[in-house]
């Protein structure tokens, strides 16, 4: 079997409309990319998992949709404004602009770049001579810190007044509508609000395809909890982050625990789940320990009271928050890492085959008249009464091996010939991706037989 690399899976993303370059025809926009048919697909395959897995099948768990543009003044109280930013530095000679702690990281992959202060950074990169990596000089500017938030005007005047930003998580959106959603929703701790939607950061090294982009979509768990049940919650869910992950069919070989050392403004602790992608461990998933800090920051700026009332203990308490986070991009990424595949089916032949789990599969049952001309109104009228119960394609272009092999390079899990006996007997053949087996069924149990496969 063969492992794809980071070239070869762009490739595959765009020639079966998966993944697209974004502003294609106008030469593009560094690190934007579109998701095109079957991309989409399995973006929203993902979501559903994740709405199960955090929202429908939990207690007291709520799903919030709240705007991308707030209040400037959140991102004062998060911290935001004041420290969410990267160290950056300048190459005096080609004029590159590097993150200070990645090229330590890539120069000497045991220093851990994150516990440095700024002035270590400096120290590390000058007394190491580390080279550019753009022309090999070594050469830079001093280390600043660039905040990463995407600001933008509104309204018809310019002044500083007017800016508001994209935000850079959706967190806040949650933390804000803390009130709203326990008193709508008559919520008790320990309760937890989701949401998913998008992201953006002015990310100065962007790269990796999709893996790291100024626009991205999150899926993200806010547990709110009392203090003292907050470091259980925190075990707990980085153990769930793991499980959801084996759900979507990622090994657990595939994935590690990072544990931060250096943590951002809002962490008391902090774990990153780590998927090994072609080019290394890379983050999907951030389990944080965000105390009381948020809701804290909200009541000092609001003055509104974000205290809740523990009825059995007539206590009176800012709950702490357990956050766990996932970016939707880099699952999907994993996901295909994970399932694309090139198998051996004899000395001279291979197939490609996306072996990805049926639940995420774009496309379910590709429907194929063996032969155009004879069995195509009866292949029309099995696709229409499937395609009412799940994503069905229809395919009659080519032979049927071709058609087939388009099927596995997607993943779709069955395909159905429609031959003569269909029209003597009344059957079908269902062919598996996997195995590549064959059964035959009866038209009239068609539907049932792949709801029930497919688990539907
Ligand atoms: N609310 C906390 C938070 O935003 P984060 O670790 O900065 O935490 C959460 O981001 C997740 O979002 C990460 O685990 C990662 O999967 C994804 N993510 C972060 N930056 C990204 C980027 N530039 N491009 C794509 N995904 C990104």
């Amino acid at each position: 079997m063969k492992q794809f690399s980071m070239e070869q899976m762009v490739s595959y993303c765009n020639q079966y409309g998966f993944i697209f370059q974004g502003s294609e025809i106008y030469g593009g926009l560094a690190n934007t990319w579109d998701y095109g048919p079957l991309g989409s697909r399995l973006k929203n395959n993902i979501k559903d998992a994740w709405r199960y897995y955090f929202i429908q099948n939990r207690n007291n768990s709520y799903e919030l949709d709240s705007d991308i543009l707030m209040n400037p003044k959140i991102w004062d109280a998060s911290g935001h404004l004041s420290s969410f930013t990267d160290p950056l530095l300048d190459c005096k000679n080609c004029k590159a602009r590097h993150r200070a702690d990645n090229l330590i990281q890539n120069y000497e992959e045991t220093v851990i770049a994150d516990a440095m202060t700024q002035q270590e950074m400096l120290h590390f990169i000058k007394e190491n001579k580390i080279p550019c990596p753009t022309c090999g000089a070594s050469n830079y500017t001093d280390i600043r810190q660039f905040n990463l938030m995407f600001a933008t005007k509104r309204g018809v005047t310019e002044d500083s007044s007017s800016t508001i930003y994209l935000r850079p998580e959706n967190a806040q959106g949650e933390y804000v509508n803390y009130l709203n959603v326990m008193r709508s929703m008559r919520a008790k701790l320990p309760f937890s609000i989701g949401q998913i939607g998008k992201a953006f950061r002015n990310e100065i090294t962007p790269g990796n395809f999709t893996f790291r982009t100024i626009e991205f979509e999150q899926m993200e768990f806010q547990s709110f909890c009392k203090k003292g049940s907050d470091e259980e919650l925190y075990d707990y869910y980085k153990d769930y982050g793991i499980s959801f992950f084996e759900y979507l069919g990622i090994p657990r070989d595939h994935l590690r625990y990072h544990d931060h050392e250096k943590l951002a403004h809002y962490a008391k602790a902090a774990c990153d789940i780590e998927y090994s992608f072609p080019f290394g461990w890379g983050e999907i998933n951030g389990t944080h320990n965000r105390t009381d800090f948020d809701l804290s920051r909200h009541q000092e700026y609001t003055k509104t009271n974000m205290e809740y009332f523990e009825e059995a203990t007539k206590e009176r308490f800012i709950p702490y928050i357990i956050e766990s986070t996932y970016g939707l991009d880099r699952i999907v990424l994993a996901v295909l890492f994970e399932s694309l595949t090139e198998e051996m089916l004899n000395e001279k032949d291979t197939r490609l085959v996306l072996k990805i789990s049926k639940n995420l599969a774009p496309i379910k049952v590709n429907v194929l008249p063996l032969i155009k001309n004879r069995h195509n109104e009866k292949a029309k009228e099995v696709y229409q009464t499937l395609r009412k119960h799940m994503m069905v394609s229809y395919d009659e272009a080519g032979t049927i091996g071709k058609r087939y092999r388009r099927g596995d390079a997607i993943g779709t899990p069955y395909a159905i010939t429609i031959d003569d006996q269909t029209l003597e007997k009344g059957v079908v053949t269902i062919r598996d991706r996997d195995s590549m087996e064959q059964s035959i069924v009866k038209i009239d149990l068609l539907v049932d037989e792949l709801r029930k496969n497919l688990n539907i």
